[in-house]
Protein backbone atom coordinates (compact mmCIF):
# COMPACT_ATOMS: atom_id res chain seq x y z
CA UNK A 1 0.00 0.00 0.00
CA UNK A 2 2.88 2.63 1.23
CA UNK A 3 4.91 2.03 -1.81
CA UNK A 4 1.49 2.35 -4.03
CA UNK A 5 0.50 5.56 -3.12
CA UNK A 6 4.16 6.51 -2.62
CA UNK A 7 4.35 5.99 -6.41
CA UNK A 8 1.52 7.78 -7.57
CA UNK A 9 2.77 11.36 -5.77
CA UNK A 10 5.52 13.27 -7.54
CA UNK A 11 6.13 16.26 -5.40
CA UNK A 12 5.73 14.62 -1.95
CA UNK A 13 6.62 11.31 0.00
CA UNK A 14 3.74 9.73 1.83
CA UNK A 15 4.56 7.27 4.56
CA UNK A 16 1.10 6.14 7.01
CA UNK A 17 1.67 5.67 10.44
CA UNK A 18 -0.98 3.24 11.04
CA UNK A 19 -3.35 0.71 9.66
CA UNK A 20 -6.64 2.95 9.84
CA UNK A 21 -5.43 6.69 9.09
CA UNK A 22 -2.95 9.17 9.26
CA UNK A 23 0.05 9.26 7.22
CA UNK A 24 3.37 11.51 7.58
CA UNK A 25 4.12 13.66 4.49
CA UNK A 26 7.54 14.29 3.80
CA UNK A 27 9.40 16.47 0.69
CA UNK A 28 7.76 20.03 1.51
CA UNK A 29 8.53 23.32 3.38
CA UNK A 30 4.76 25.14 4.72
CA UNK A 31 6.47 27.85 5.53
CA UNK A 32 7.06 29.07 1.87
CA UNK A 33 4.01 29.16 -0.50
CA UNK A 34 3.17 25.90 -2.49
CA UNK A 35 2.58 25.35 -6.48
CA UNK A 36 -0.69 24.55 -7.34
CA UNK A 37 0.60 20.52 -8.06
CA UNK A 38 1.95 20.54 -4.77
CA UNK A 39 -1.27 21.62 -2.89
CA UNK A 40 -3.37 19.41 -5.34
CA UNK A 41 -0.75 16.24 -4.14
CA UNK A 42 -1.35 17.89 -0.15
CA UNK A 43 -5.47 17.75 -1.28
CA UNK A 44 -5.06 13.89 -2.06
CA UNK A 45 -2.82 12.94 0.75
CA UNK A 46 -5.38 14.57 2.74
CA UNK A 47 -8.22 12.78 1.60
CA UNK A 48 -6.66 9.40 1.17
CA UNK A 49 -5.03 9.40 4.87
CA UNK A 50 -7.77 11.47 6.64
CA UNK A 51 -4.91 13.12 8.83
CA UNK A 52 -1.49 14.07 7.80
CA UNK A 53 1.24 14.91 9.46
CA UNK A 54 4.34 17.02 8.79
CA UNK A 55 7.90 17.36 10.64
CA UNK A 56 10.12 19.95 11.18
CA UNK A 57 7.98 22.99 9.90
CA UNK A 58 9.11 26.63 10.87
CA UNK A 59 5.81 28.25 11.05
CA UNK A 60 4.80 31.29 11.98
CA UNK A 61 1.10 32.61 12.37
CA UNK A 62 1.35 34.54 9.23
CA UNK A 63 2.92 31.26 7.78
CA UNK A 64 0.18 28.91 8.99
CA UNK A 65 -2.68 31.04 8.08
CA UNK A 66 -1.29 31.07 4.43
CA UNK A 67 -1.21 27.76 3.92
CA UNK A 68 -4.77 27.19 5.27
CA UNK A 69 -5.58 30.10 3.19
CA UNK A 70 -5.74 27.31 0.28
CA UNK A 71 -8.40 25.38 1.97
CA UNK A 72 -10.96 27.72 2.42
CA UNK A 73 -11.72 30.75 4.67
CA UNK A 74 -10.40 31.02 8.08
CA UNK A 75 -12.97 30.40 10.95
CA UNK A 76 -13.03 32.66 13.84
CA UNK A 77 -13.48 30.83 17.17
CA UNK A 78 -16.94 31.91 18.93
CA UNK A 79 -15.83 30.70 22.20
CA UNK A 80 -12.24 31.15 22.38
CA UNK A 81 -9.63 34.49 22.08
CA UNK A 82 -6.72 34.60 19.01
CA UNK A 83 -3.71 35.59 20.29
CA UNK A 84 -3.83 39.22 20.05
CA UNK A 85 -2.22 39.92 16.79
CA UNK A 86 -3.73 36.89 14.99
CA UNK A 87 -7.12 36.71 15.92
CA UNK A 88 -7.81 33.72 13.58
CA UNK A 89 -5.18 32.08 15.64
CA UNK A 90 -5.66 30.21 18.35
CA UNK A 91 -2.62 29.68 21.19
CA UNK A 92 -3.49 26.19 23.04
CA UNK A 93 -1.31 26.82 26.04
CA UNK A 94 -1.65 24.03 28.58
CA UNK A 95 0.48 25.12 31.34
CA UNK A 96 1.77 23.22 34.45
CA UNK A 97 -0.84 24.15 36.87
CA UNK A 98 -3.89 23.45 33.97
CA UNK A 99 -5.73 20.49 35.29
CA UNK A 100 -7.65 19.87 32.35
CA UNK A 101 -6.75 20.46 28.79
CA UNK A 102 -8.49 21.38 25.49
CA UNK A 103 -10.24 18.74 23.08
CA UNK A 104 -9.51 15.69 25.53
CA UNK A 105 -12.20 13.89 24.77
CA UNK A 106 -13.20 12.28 21.22
CA UNK A 107 -14.94 15.25 18.89
CA UNK A 108 -15.00 16.28 15.67
CA UNK A 109 -14.70 20.54 15.80
CA UNK A 110 -17.19 23.21 15.61
CA UNK A 111 -20.10 20.09 15.70
CA UNK A 112 -22.54 22.23 17.66
CA UNK A 113 -22.31 24.74 14.80
CA UNK A 114 -24.61 24.80 11.38
CA UNK A 115 -21.32 24.65 9.56
CA UNK A 116 -18.43 22.78 10.96
CA UNK A 117 -15.08 22.94 10.28
CA UNK A 118 -13.79 21.36 7.10
CA UNK A 119 -9.88 20.85 8.72
CA UNK A 120 -8.11 22.36 11.44
CA UNK A 121 -4.48 22.77 11.50
CA UNK A 122 -2.29 22.02 15.22
CA UNK A 123 1.73 23.26 14.63
CA UNK A 124 3.63 22.43 18.21
CA UNK A 125 5.59 25.11 19.35
CA UNK A 126 6.69 23.37 22.60
CA UNK A 127 5.89 19.68 24.20
CA UNK A 128 6.53 18.26 26.73
CA UNK A 129 9.15 15.32 27.15
CA UNK A 130 6.89 12.92 26.71
CA UNK A 131 2.71 12.84 26.11
CA UNK A 132 0.64 15.21 24.71
CA UNK A 133 -0.22 12.61 21.85
CA UNK A 134 -3.40 13.16 20.10
CA UNK A 135 -5.76 10.33 19.03
CA UNK A 136 -7.40 10.41 15.68
CA UNK A 137 -10.41 8.18 14.46
CA UNK A 138 -11.39 6.73 11.26
CA UNK A 139 -15.30 7.60 11.05
CA UNK A 140 -15.61 6.25 7.20
CA UNK A 141 -14.39 2.78 9.43
CA UNK A 142 -16.52 3.52 11.90
CA UNK A 143 -19.54 3.73 9.62
CA UNK A 144 -18.84 0.73 7.70
CA UNK A 145 -18.37 -1.52 10.28
CA UNK A 146 -21.64 -1.13 11.56
CA UNK A 147 -24.22 -4.16 10.74
CA UNK A 148 -26.45 -3.75 8.10
CA UNK A 149 -29.60 -3.29 10.70
CA UNK A 150 -28.07 -0.48 12.35
CA UNK A 151 -26.77 1.45 9.17
CA UNK A 152 -30.68 0.77 8.26
CA UNK A 153 -31.58 2.19 11.69
CA UNK A 154 -29.62 5.38 11.28
CA UNK A 155 -29.66 6.22 7.92
CA UNK A 156 -32.43 8.99 8.58
CA UNK A 157 -31.52 9.94 12.00
CA UNK A 158 -30.21 13.13 13.28
CA UNK A 159 -27.92 14.12 16.15
CA UNK A 160 -28.35 17.42 18.37
CA UNK A 161 -24.82 18.83 19.17
CA UNK A 162 -24.23 21.09 21.50
CA UNK A 163 -21.16 23.46 22.24
CA UNK A 164 -20.49 21.83 25.71
CA UNK A 165 -19.08 18.91 25.62
CA UNK A 166 -21.57 16.37 27.19
CA UNK A 167 -19.54 15.21 30.29
CA UNK A 168 -19.73 18.54 31.95
CA UNK A 169 -22.46 19.75 33.66
CA UNK A 170 -21.15 23.31 34.26
CA UNK A 171 -21.14 26.05 32.12
CA UNK A 172 -18.73 26.74 29.40
CA UNK A 173 -17.16 29.59 31.33
CA UNK A 174 -16.80 28.21 34.78
CA UNK A 175 -15.10 25.18 33.19
CA UNK A 176 -13.18 27.01 31.05
CA UNK A 177 -11.23 29.01 34.28
CA UNK A 178 -10.35 25.44 36.10
CA UNK A 179 -9.28 23.84 32.73
CA UNK A 180 -7.44 26.13 30.77
CA UNK A 181 -5.26 29.27 30.27
CA UNK A 182 -7.23 30.59 27.47
CA UNK A 183 -9.32 33.46 27.39
CA UNK A 184 -13.31 32.43 26.58
CA UNK A 185 -15.62 34.85 24.91
CA UNK A 186 -19.17 35.28 25.03
CA UNK A 187 -20.80 34.02 21.98
CA UNK A 188 -22.83 36.42 19.77
CA UNK A 189 -26.55 35.88 21.04
CA UNK A 190 -27.93 34.95 17.75
CA UNK A 191 -25.24 32.24 17.26
CA UNK A 192 -27.55 29.00 17.15
CA UNK A 193 -26.65 26.64 20.65
CA UNK A 194 -27.69 23.93 19.06
CA UNK A 195 -27.15 22.04 15.76
CA UNK A 196 -28.90 18.92 13.83
CA UNK A 197 -26.74 17.06 11.77
CA UNK A 198 -27.13 13.48 10.35
CA UNK A 199 -25.09 10.50 12.02
CA UNK A 200 -24.21 9.23 8.39
CA UNK A 201 -22.37 12.05 6.62
CA UNK A 202 -21.79 11.80 2.93
CA UNK A 203 -18.25 13.26 2.35
CA UNK A 204 -18.37 16.49 0.04
CA UNK A 205 -15.64 15.60 -1.82
CA UNK A 206 -15.13 11.85 -1.60
CA UNK A 207 -18.53 10.49 -1.77
CA UNK A 208 -17.87 8.21 1.19
CA UNK A 209 -20.65 7.76 3.64
CA UNK A 210 -18.72 8.06 7.43
CA UNK A 211 -20.76 8.08 10.93
CA UNK A 212 -20.85 11.66 12.36
CA UNK A 213 -20.94 10.88 16.41
CA UNK A 214 -18.64 12.95 18.85
CA UNK A 215 -18.98 14.45 21.94
CA UNK A 216 -21.27 17.07 20.64
CA UNK A 217 -23.92 15.02 20.41
CA UNK A 218 -26.00 15.01 23.47
CA UNK A 219 -29.15 13.26 22.24
CA UNK A 220 -30.94 12.26 18.90
CA UNK A 221 -33.71 15.01 16.85
CA UNK A 222 -37.43 14.28 17.88
CA UNK A 223 -36.13 12.08 20.85
CA UNK A 224 -35.77 12.08 24.81
CA UNK A 225 -32.05 12.23 26.31
CA UNK A 226 -33.23 9.33 28.12
CA UNK A 227 -34.60 7.88 24.63
CA UNK A 228 -31.50 8.47 22.99
CA UNK A 229 -28.69 7.72 25.30
CA UNK A 230 -28.75 3.99 24.66
CA UNK A 231 -27.61 4.63 20.70
CA UNK A 232 -25.79 7.73 21.28
CA UNK A 233 -23.83 6.06 24.23
CA UNK A 234 -22.97 2.38 21.68
CA UNK A 235 -22.18 4.80 18.28
CA UNK A 236 -20.01 6.92 20.47
CA UNK A 237 -17.71 4.22 22.23
CA UNK A 238 -18.02 2.03 19.20
CA UNK A 239 -16.77 5.21 16.86
CA UNK A 240 -13.17 5.29 18.59
CA UNK A 241 -12.23 1.35 18.49
CA UNK A 242 -8.76 0.94 18.57
CA UNK A 243 -8.91 -0.96 14.93
CA UNK A 244 -9.99 2.54 13.54
CA UNK A 245 -7.82 4.58 15.08
CA UNK A 246 -3.57 6.26 15.09
CA UNK A 247 -1.70 8.02 17.44
CA UNK A 248 0.65 10.93 16.45
CA UNK A 249 3.76 11.65 18.63
CA UNK A 250 3.87 15.58 18.50
CA UNK A 251 7.78 16.95 18.40
CA UNK A 252 8.56 20.71 18.29
CA UNK A 253 7.84 21.64 14.91
CA UNK A 254 5.56 19.26 14.01
CA UNK A 255 2.14 20.02 12.23
CA UNK A 256 -1.18 18.47 11.75
CA UNK A 257 -3.87 18.60 9.37
CA UNK A 258 -7.01 16.51 9.73
CA UNK A 259 -10.34 16.88 7.80
CA UNK A 260 -13.26 16.78 10.66
CA UNK A 261 -15.72 15.72 8.06
CA UNK A 262 -14.90 12.15 8.50
CA UNK A 263 -12.51 11.95 11.94
CA UNK A 264 -12.63 12.39 15.32
CA UNK A 265 -9.59 13.35 17.84
CA UNK A 266 -8.44 13.04 21.35
CA UNK A 267 -5.75 15.09 22.89
CA UNK A 268 -4.76 13.02 25.68
CA UNK A 269 -4.07 14.92 29.40
CA UNK A 270 -0.76 13.27 30.52
CA UNK A 271 1.84 15.41 31.09
CA UNK A 272 1.23 16.71 34.75
CA UNK A 273 3.62 19.74 35.63
CA UNK A 274 4.72 19.87 31.93
CA UNK A 275 3.63 22.99 29.58
CA UNK A 276 2.43 21.97 25.78
CA UNK A 277 2.06 24.99 23.38
CA UNK A 278 -0.26 24.73 19.75
CA UNK A 279 -1.12 27.08 17.69
CA UNK A 280 -4.40 26.42 15.54
CA UNK A 281 -5.63 27.35 12.54
CA UNK A 282 -9.44 26.35 11.38
CA UNK A 283 -10.82 26.40 7.65
CA UNK A 284 -14.70 26.68 7.65
CA UNK A 285 -17.16 24.02 6.03
CA UNK A 286 -20.27 23.91 4.72
CA UNK A 287 -23.64 22.26 6.30
CA UNK A 288 -23.21 18.22 6.88
CA UNK A 289 -25.68 16.00 4.66
C1 LIG B 1 -8.22 21.02 18.66
C2 LIG B 1 -7.93 19.86 19.50
C3 LIG B 1 -6.06 18.45 20.05
C4 LIG B 1 -4.70 18.54 20.67
O1 LIG B 1 -7.33 21.88 18.50
O2 LIG B 1 -9.33 21.09 18.10
O3 LIG B 1 -8.80 19.10 19.79
O4 LIG B 1 -4.01 17.52 20.67
N1 LIG B 1 -6.64 19.71 19.85
O5 LIG B 1 -4.34 19.61 21.15
MN1 LIG C 1 -10.60 19.53 18.49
Amino acid sequence: MDGMSNSAYRYIQTHRIAGALGAEISGVNLAEPLALEVLAEIRRALLENLVIFFRDQDMTPERMLRFARNWGEIHRHPYIAGMPDYPDVLELNKKASDKRNFGGDWHTDQMFAPKPAMGTMLWAKQVPAAGGDTLFANMYLAYESLSDGMKALISDVRGMCVGDKKKSGASRAAVNAATISMTTLEPPPDMPRESAHPLVRTHPETGRKSLYIGGHVHYLENMTREESAPLVEYLYEHSHRPEFTCRFRWQQGSLAFWDNRCTQHFAINDYPAETRIMHRVTVCGDTPY
